[in-house]
This record gives C-alpha cells, sequence and structure tokens, in this order.
C-alpha cells in the first residue's frame, strides 16, 4: 500500500518539529511548505530530517517546498502558516495577521489537496480554522483545529504533577475556545480509572485549571520569542494518526457544531471521534451548570472572532 503523504503549511518551529514526529512514526511522507522569502529552509529542515532517518528506523520520504503545488495529492494537511504571538500579545492579537494567511493557504488547498483531512494549528485558533472551512469550502468533517488536546495534555500534567501519579494514567478534558475561557472538566478527569472528585478537592482543581488556560503564555514569556511548539507538533501529529490509522480516537478539538451543545455553525473545542472519515462524531459530555455558564462564554470568544471573519473576508 502506498505510504500516506503528509503536507505541513508552515515549516517554522511547529512545522520543523511535526515533520520530526511524523518521520520518528513512520506515519508518511512528508512535505514540509512555506513562503518564498524562506527560501531554502523547508528543503534544508526536509533534508537534515532525511539524513538522519537510519537512526530512528524511519523510511518515509521528507521533501520541501516554497511552491503550493506540492500540496498535490496530500491525504493530510496541518496548517500553522501564520505569526506565532510574542510576550504581552494575546492570541486574538493575531486575528488580523493570520486571517488573510489563512485564506491564502485555504484557497491553496482548495485547489491542489480538495480530499484531505484538514487540521488547523494557526492562532488564534478557532476563528482561523473557522476561516480555513469557509474559504477552502471543504465539508467540516474534513477541516478540526488543534487546541483542546493540547490544552487537555496541559491540565492532565498539572494534576499529574499535583498527585504525585504517572502522566500516562491521567486522562482530562479541556473544552471551548483555545483562550482564556477554555473550560476544564473536572469530573472528566480519570486518575487511573479513578474520577478526580475523589483525589482532589475542586479548589486545588480550579487552580491547576487557571494554570492551564494561562500554560500557553507562561511558555510565551519563558520563550521571550515564539510560542510553545514541541507539545502543539506531538497534539497535531496524535490527531493526524487518528486519520489516517482510521483509530476512531477520542479527544477535544475545535470542530464545527451543528446544533450540538446548541450551538450550530461555529467552530468551538467539544470531544470528538476522529476516524478515517475525519470528524465521525460530536460527543455531549454532561456539563455542571457551572461548568455550561463557562462553555457559553467560550462560545461567545469564539463568536465574536468568528463574526470579525465574517466582516473581513
Ligand atoms: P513560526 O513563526 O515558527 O512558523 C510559522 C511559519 O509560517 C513561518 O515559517 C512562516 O514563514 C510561515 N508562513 C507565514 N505565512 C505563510 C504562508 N502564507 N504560507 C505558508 N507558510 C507561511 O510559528 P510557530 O511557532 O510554528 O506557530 C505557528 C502558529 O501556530 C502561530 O499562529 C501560533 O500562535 C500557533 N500556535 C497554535 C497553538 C494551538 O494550540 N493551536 C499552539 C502553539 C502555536
Ligand atoms: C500559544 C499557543 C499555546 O499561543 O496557542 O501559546
Amino acid at each position: 500500500m502506498a505510504r500516506k503523504k503528509i503536507a505541513l503549511v508552515g515549516a517554522g518551529q511547529i512545522g520543523g518539529t511535526m515533520a520530526l514526529v511524523a518521520a520518528q512514526k513512520n506515519l508518511g511522507d512528508v512535505v514540509l511548505i512555506d513562503i518564498p522569502m524562506t527560501q531554502g529552509m523547508p528543503k534544508g529542515k526536509a533534508l537534515d530530517i532525511m539524513e538522519g532517518r537510519s537512526v530512528i528506523n524511519s523510511s518515509v520520504d521528507l521533501q520541501g517546498s516554497t511552491d503550493y503545488a506540492a500540496l498535490k495529492g496530500a491525504d493530510v494537511v496541518i496548517v500553522t502558516a501564520g505569526f506565532p504571538r510574542m510576550p504581552g500579545m494575546s492570541r486574538d492579537d493575531l486575528l488580523e495577521k493570520n486571517c488573510g494567511v489563512i485564506k491564502t493557504v485555504a484557497e491553496a488547498i482548495k485547489e491542489h489537496a480538495p480530499e484531505a483531512f484538514v487540521i488547523v494549528i494557526t492562532n488564534p485558533l478557532d476563528a482561523m480554522v473557522y476561516n480555513m472551512q469557509k474559504q477552502s469550502g471543504l465539508p467540516s468533517n474534513k477541516v478540526i483545529g488543534m487546541a483542546g488536546v493540547l490544552d487537555s495534555a496541559r491540565l492532565a500534567c498539572f494534576v499529574a504533577d499535583e498527585l504525585g501519579v504517572s502522566v500516562e494514567d491521567v486522562k482530562a478534558l479541556v473544552l471551548g475556545g483555545h483562550g482564556d475561557t477554555m473550560v476544564s472538566i473536572y469530573e472528566s478527569v480519570s486518575v487511573g480509572g479513578i474520577p478526580l472528585p475523589q483525589l482532589m478537592t475542586k479548589e486545588k482543581f480550579a487552580e491547576l485549571a487557571k494554570r492551564t488556560a494561562g500554560a500557553g503564555g507562561e511558555i510565551v514569556n519563558l520563550l521571550g520569542r515564539g510560542s510553545a511548539f514541541y507539545s502543539p507538533a506531538t497534539s497535531a501529529i496524535h490527531m493526524a494518526e487518528a486519520y489516517l490509522l482510521d483509530k476512531k480516537n477520542v479527544f477535544s478539538c475545535a470542530a464545527k457544531l451543528n446544533g450540538e451543545y446548541g450551538v450550530k455553525g461555529l467552530y468551538c473545542g467539544v470531544p470528538v471521534v476522529v476516524g478515517a472519515n475525519g470528524v465521525e462524531k460530536i460527543l455531549e459530555v454532561k456539563l455542571t451548570e457551572e461548568e455550561k455558564a463557562a462553555f457559553n462564554k467560550s462560545v461567545e470568544a469564539c463568536k465574536k472572532n468568528a463574526d470579525w471573519v465574517d466582516a473581513h473576508t
């Protein structure tokens, strides 16, 4: 069976890391795509990983290009094209700059890879994935945003550290927009199958939920330039793997709602099942009244940015 093709549009910090992770997993052939002004950078990163394949027992092919035609035949397209935030910036500060970038990339995907499963990473995430689906015209089950996998992993990390347990045994769920209004779901957290409320007070959980919502900014401030890229990269490849291997994994991601959670026509972070048909199901988790109110507030934040996209594209 021919190897799958993974196109990474944006060959920067996250794009380059995704290329390495995909190669380590032998997930498929990779093409790194960036803008012409980056000249040889995409090719250079691809060649660098190619040359190390014998060490990682990888036999995939990696190429680099500054031509969107390299998207042709891609099974999965993961988009980080755009600008990351710098210290002092919110993700929403990227709205205007990245909206135009995503429109350009969406048109290229529509032309060269209309059958692909598209995972958007570019911030502000919920608005950019909304923009991607709108401009590309691809079916909404084939266009999703990466945020919830990362945010849920961050929460799991903080819970595991607090309890002194292996993070491998902690499963968590963060819903809503990828920003300050994201919602960590207390009763969804499982520690080796034990519901978290049996092991941690709600007050302590609220502290960890607050840190989760600010985790991106914490790293931006520590790095001083750019934002998190290792965990976003591994999160996105996890999502691509669910599609490419028809794994039917359940995770939180930005999906287009069609009445679920009382929301229609908007992208927001919800639990979904991803397999060979893309988003195969949206799961409606029971929320407390407090969580429902917080989720609705987050939906409002997503709607505000989506309305901006509609008004400016
Ligand atoms: P980066 O600056 O290292 O990489 C972005 C790349 O996009 C650059 O190489 C740039 O040349 C390229 N690019 C710009 N315009 C392009 C175009 N029209 N076509 C193709 N490539 C283009 O940034 P990064 O750290 O990789 O982050 C990328 C994006 O992901 C940022 O918007 C960042 O805020 C976002 N991000 C999202 C999450 C999330 O959870 N969704 C997490 C981290 C970062
Ligand atoms: C950031 C990512 C996590 O901007 O969205 O830091």
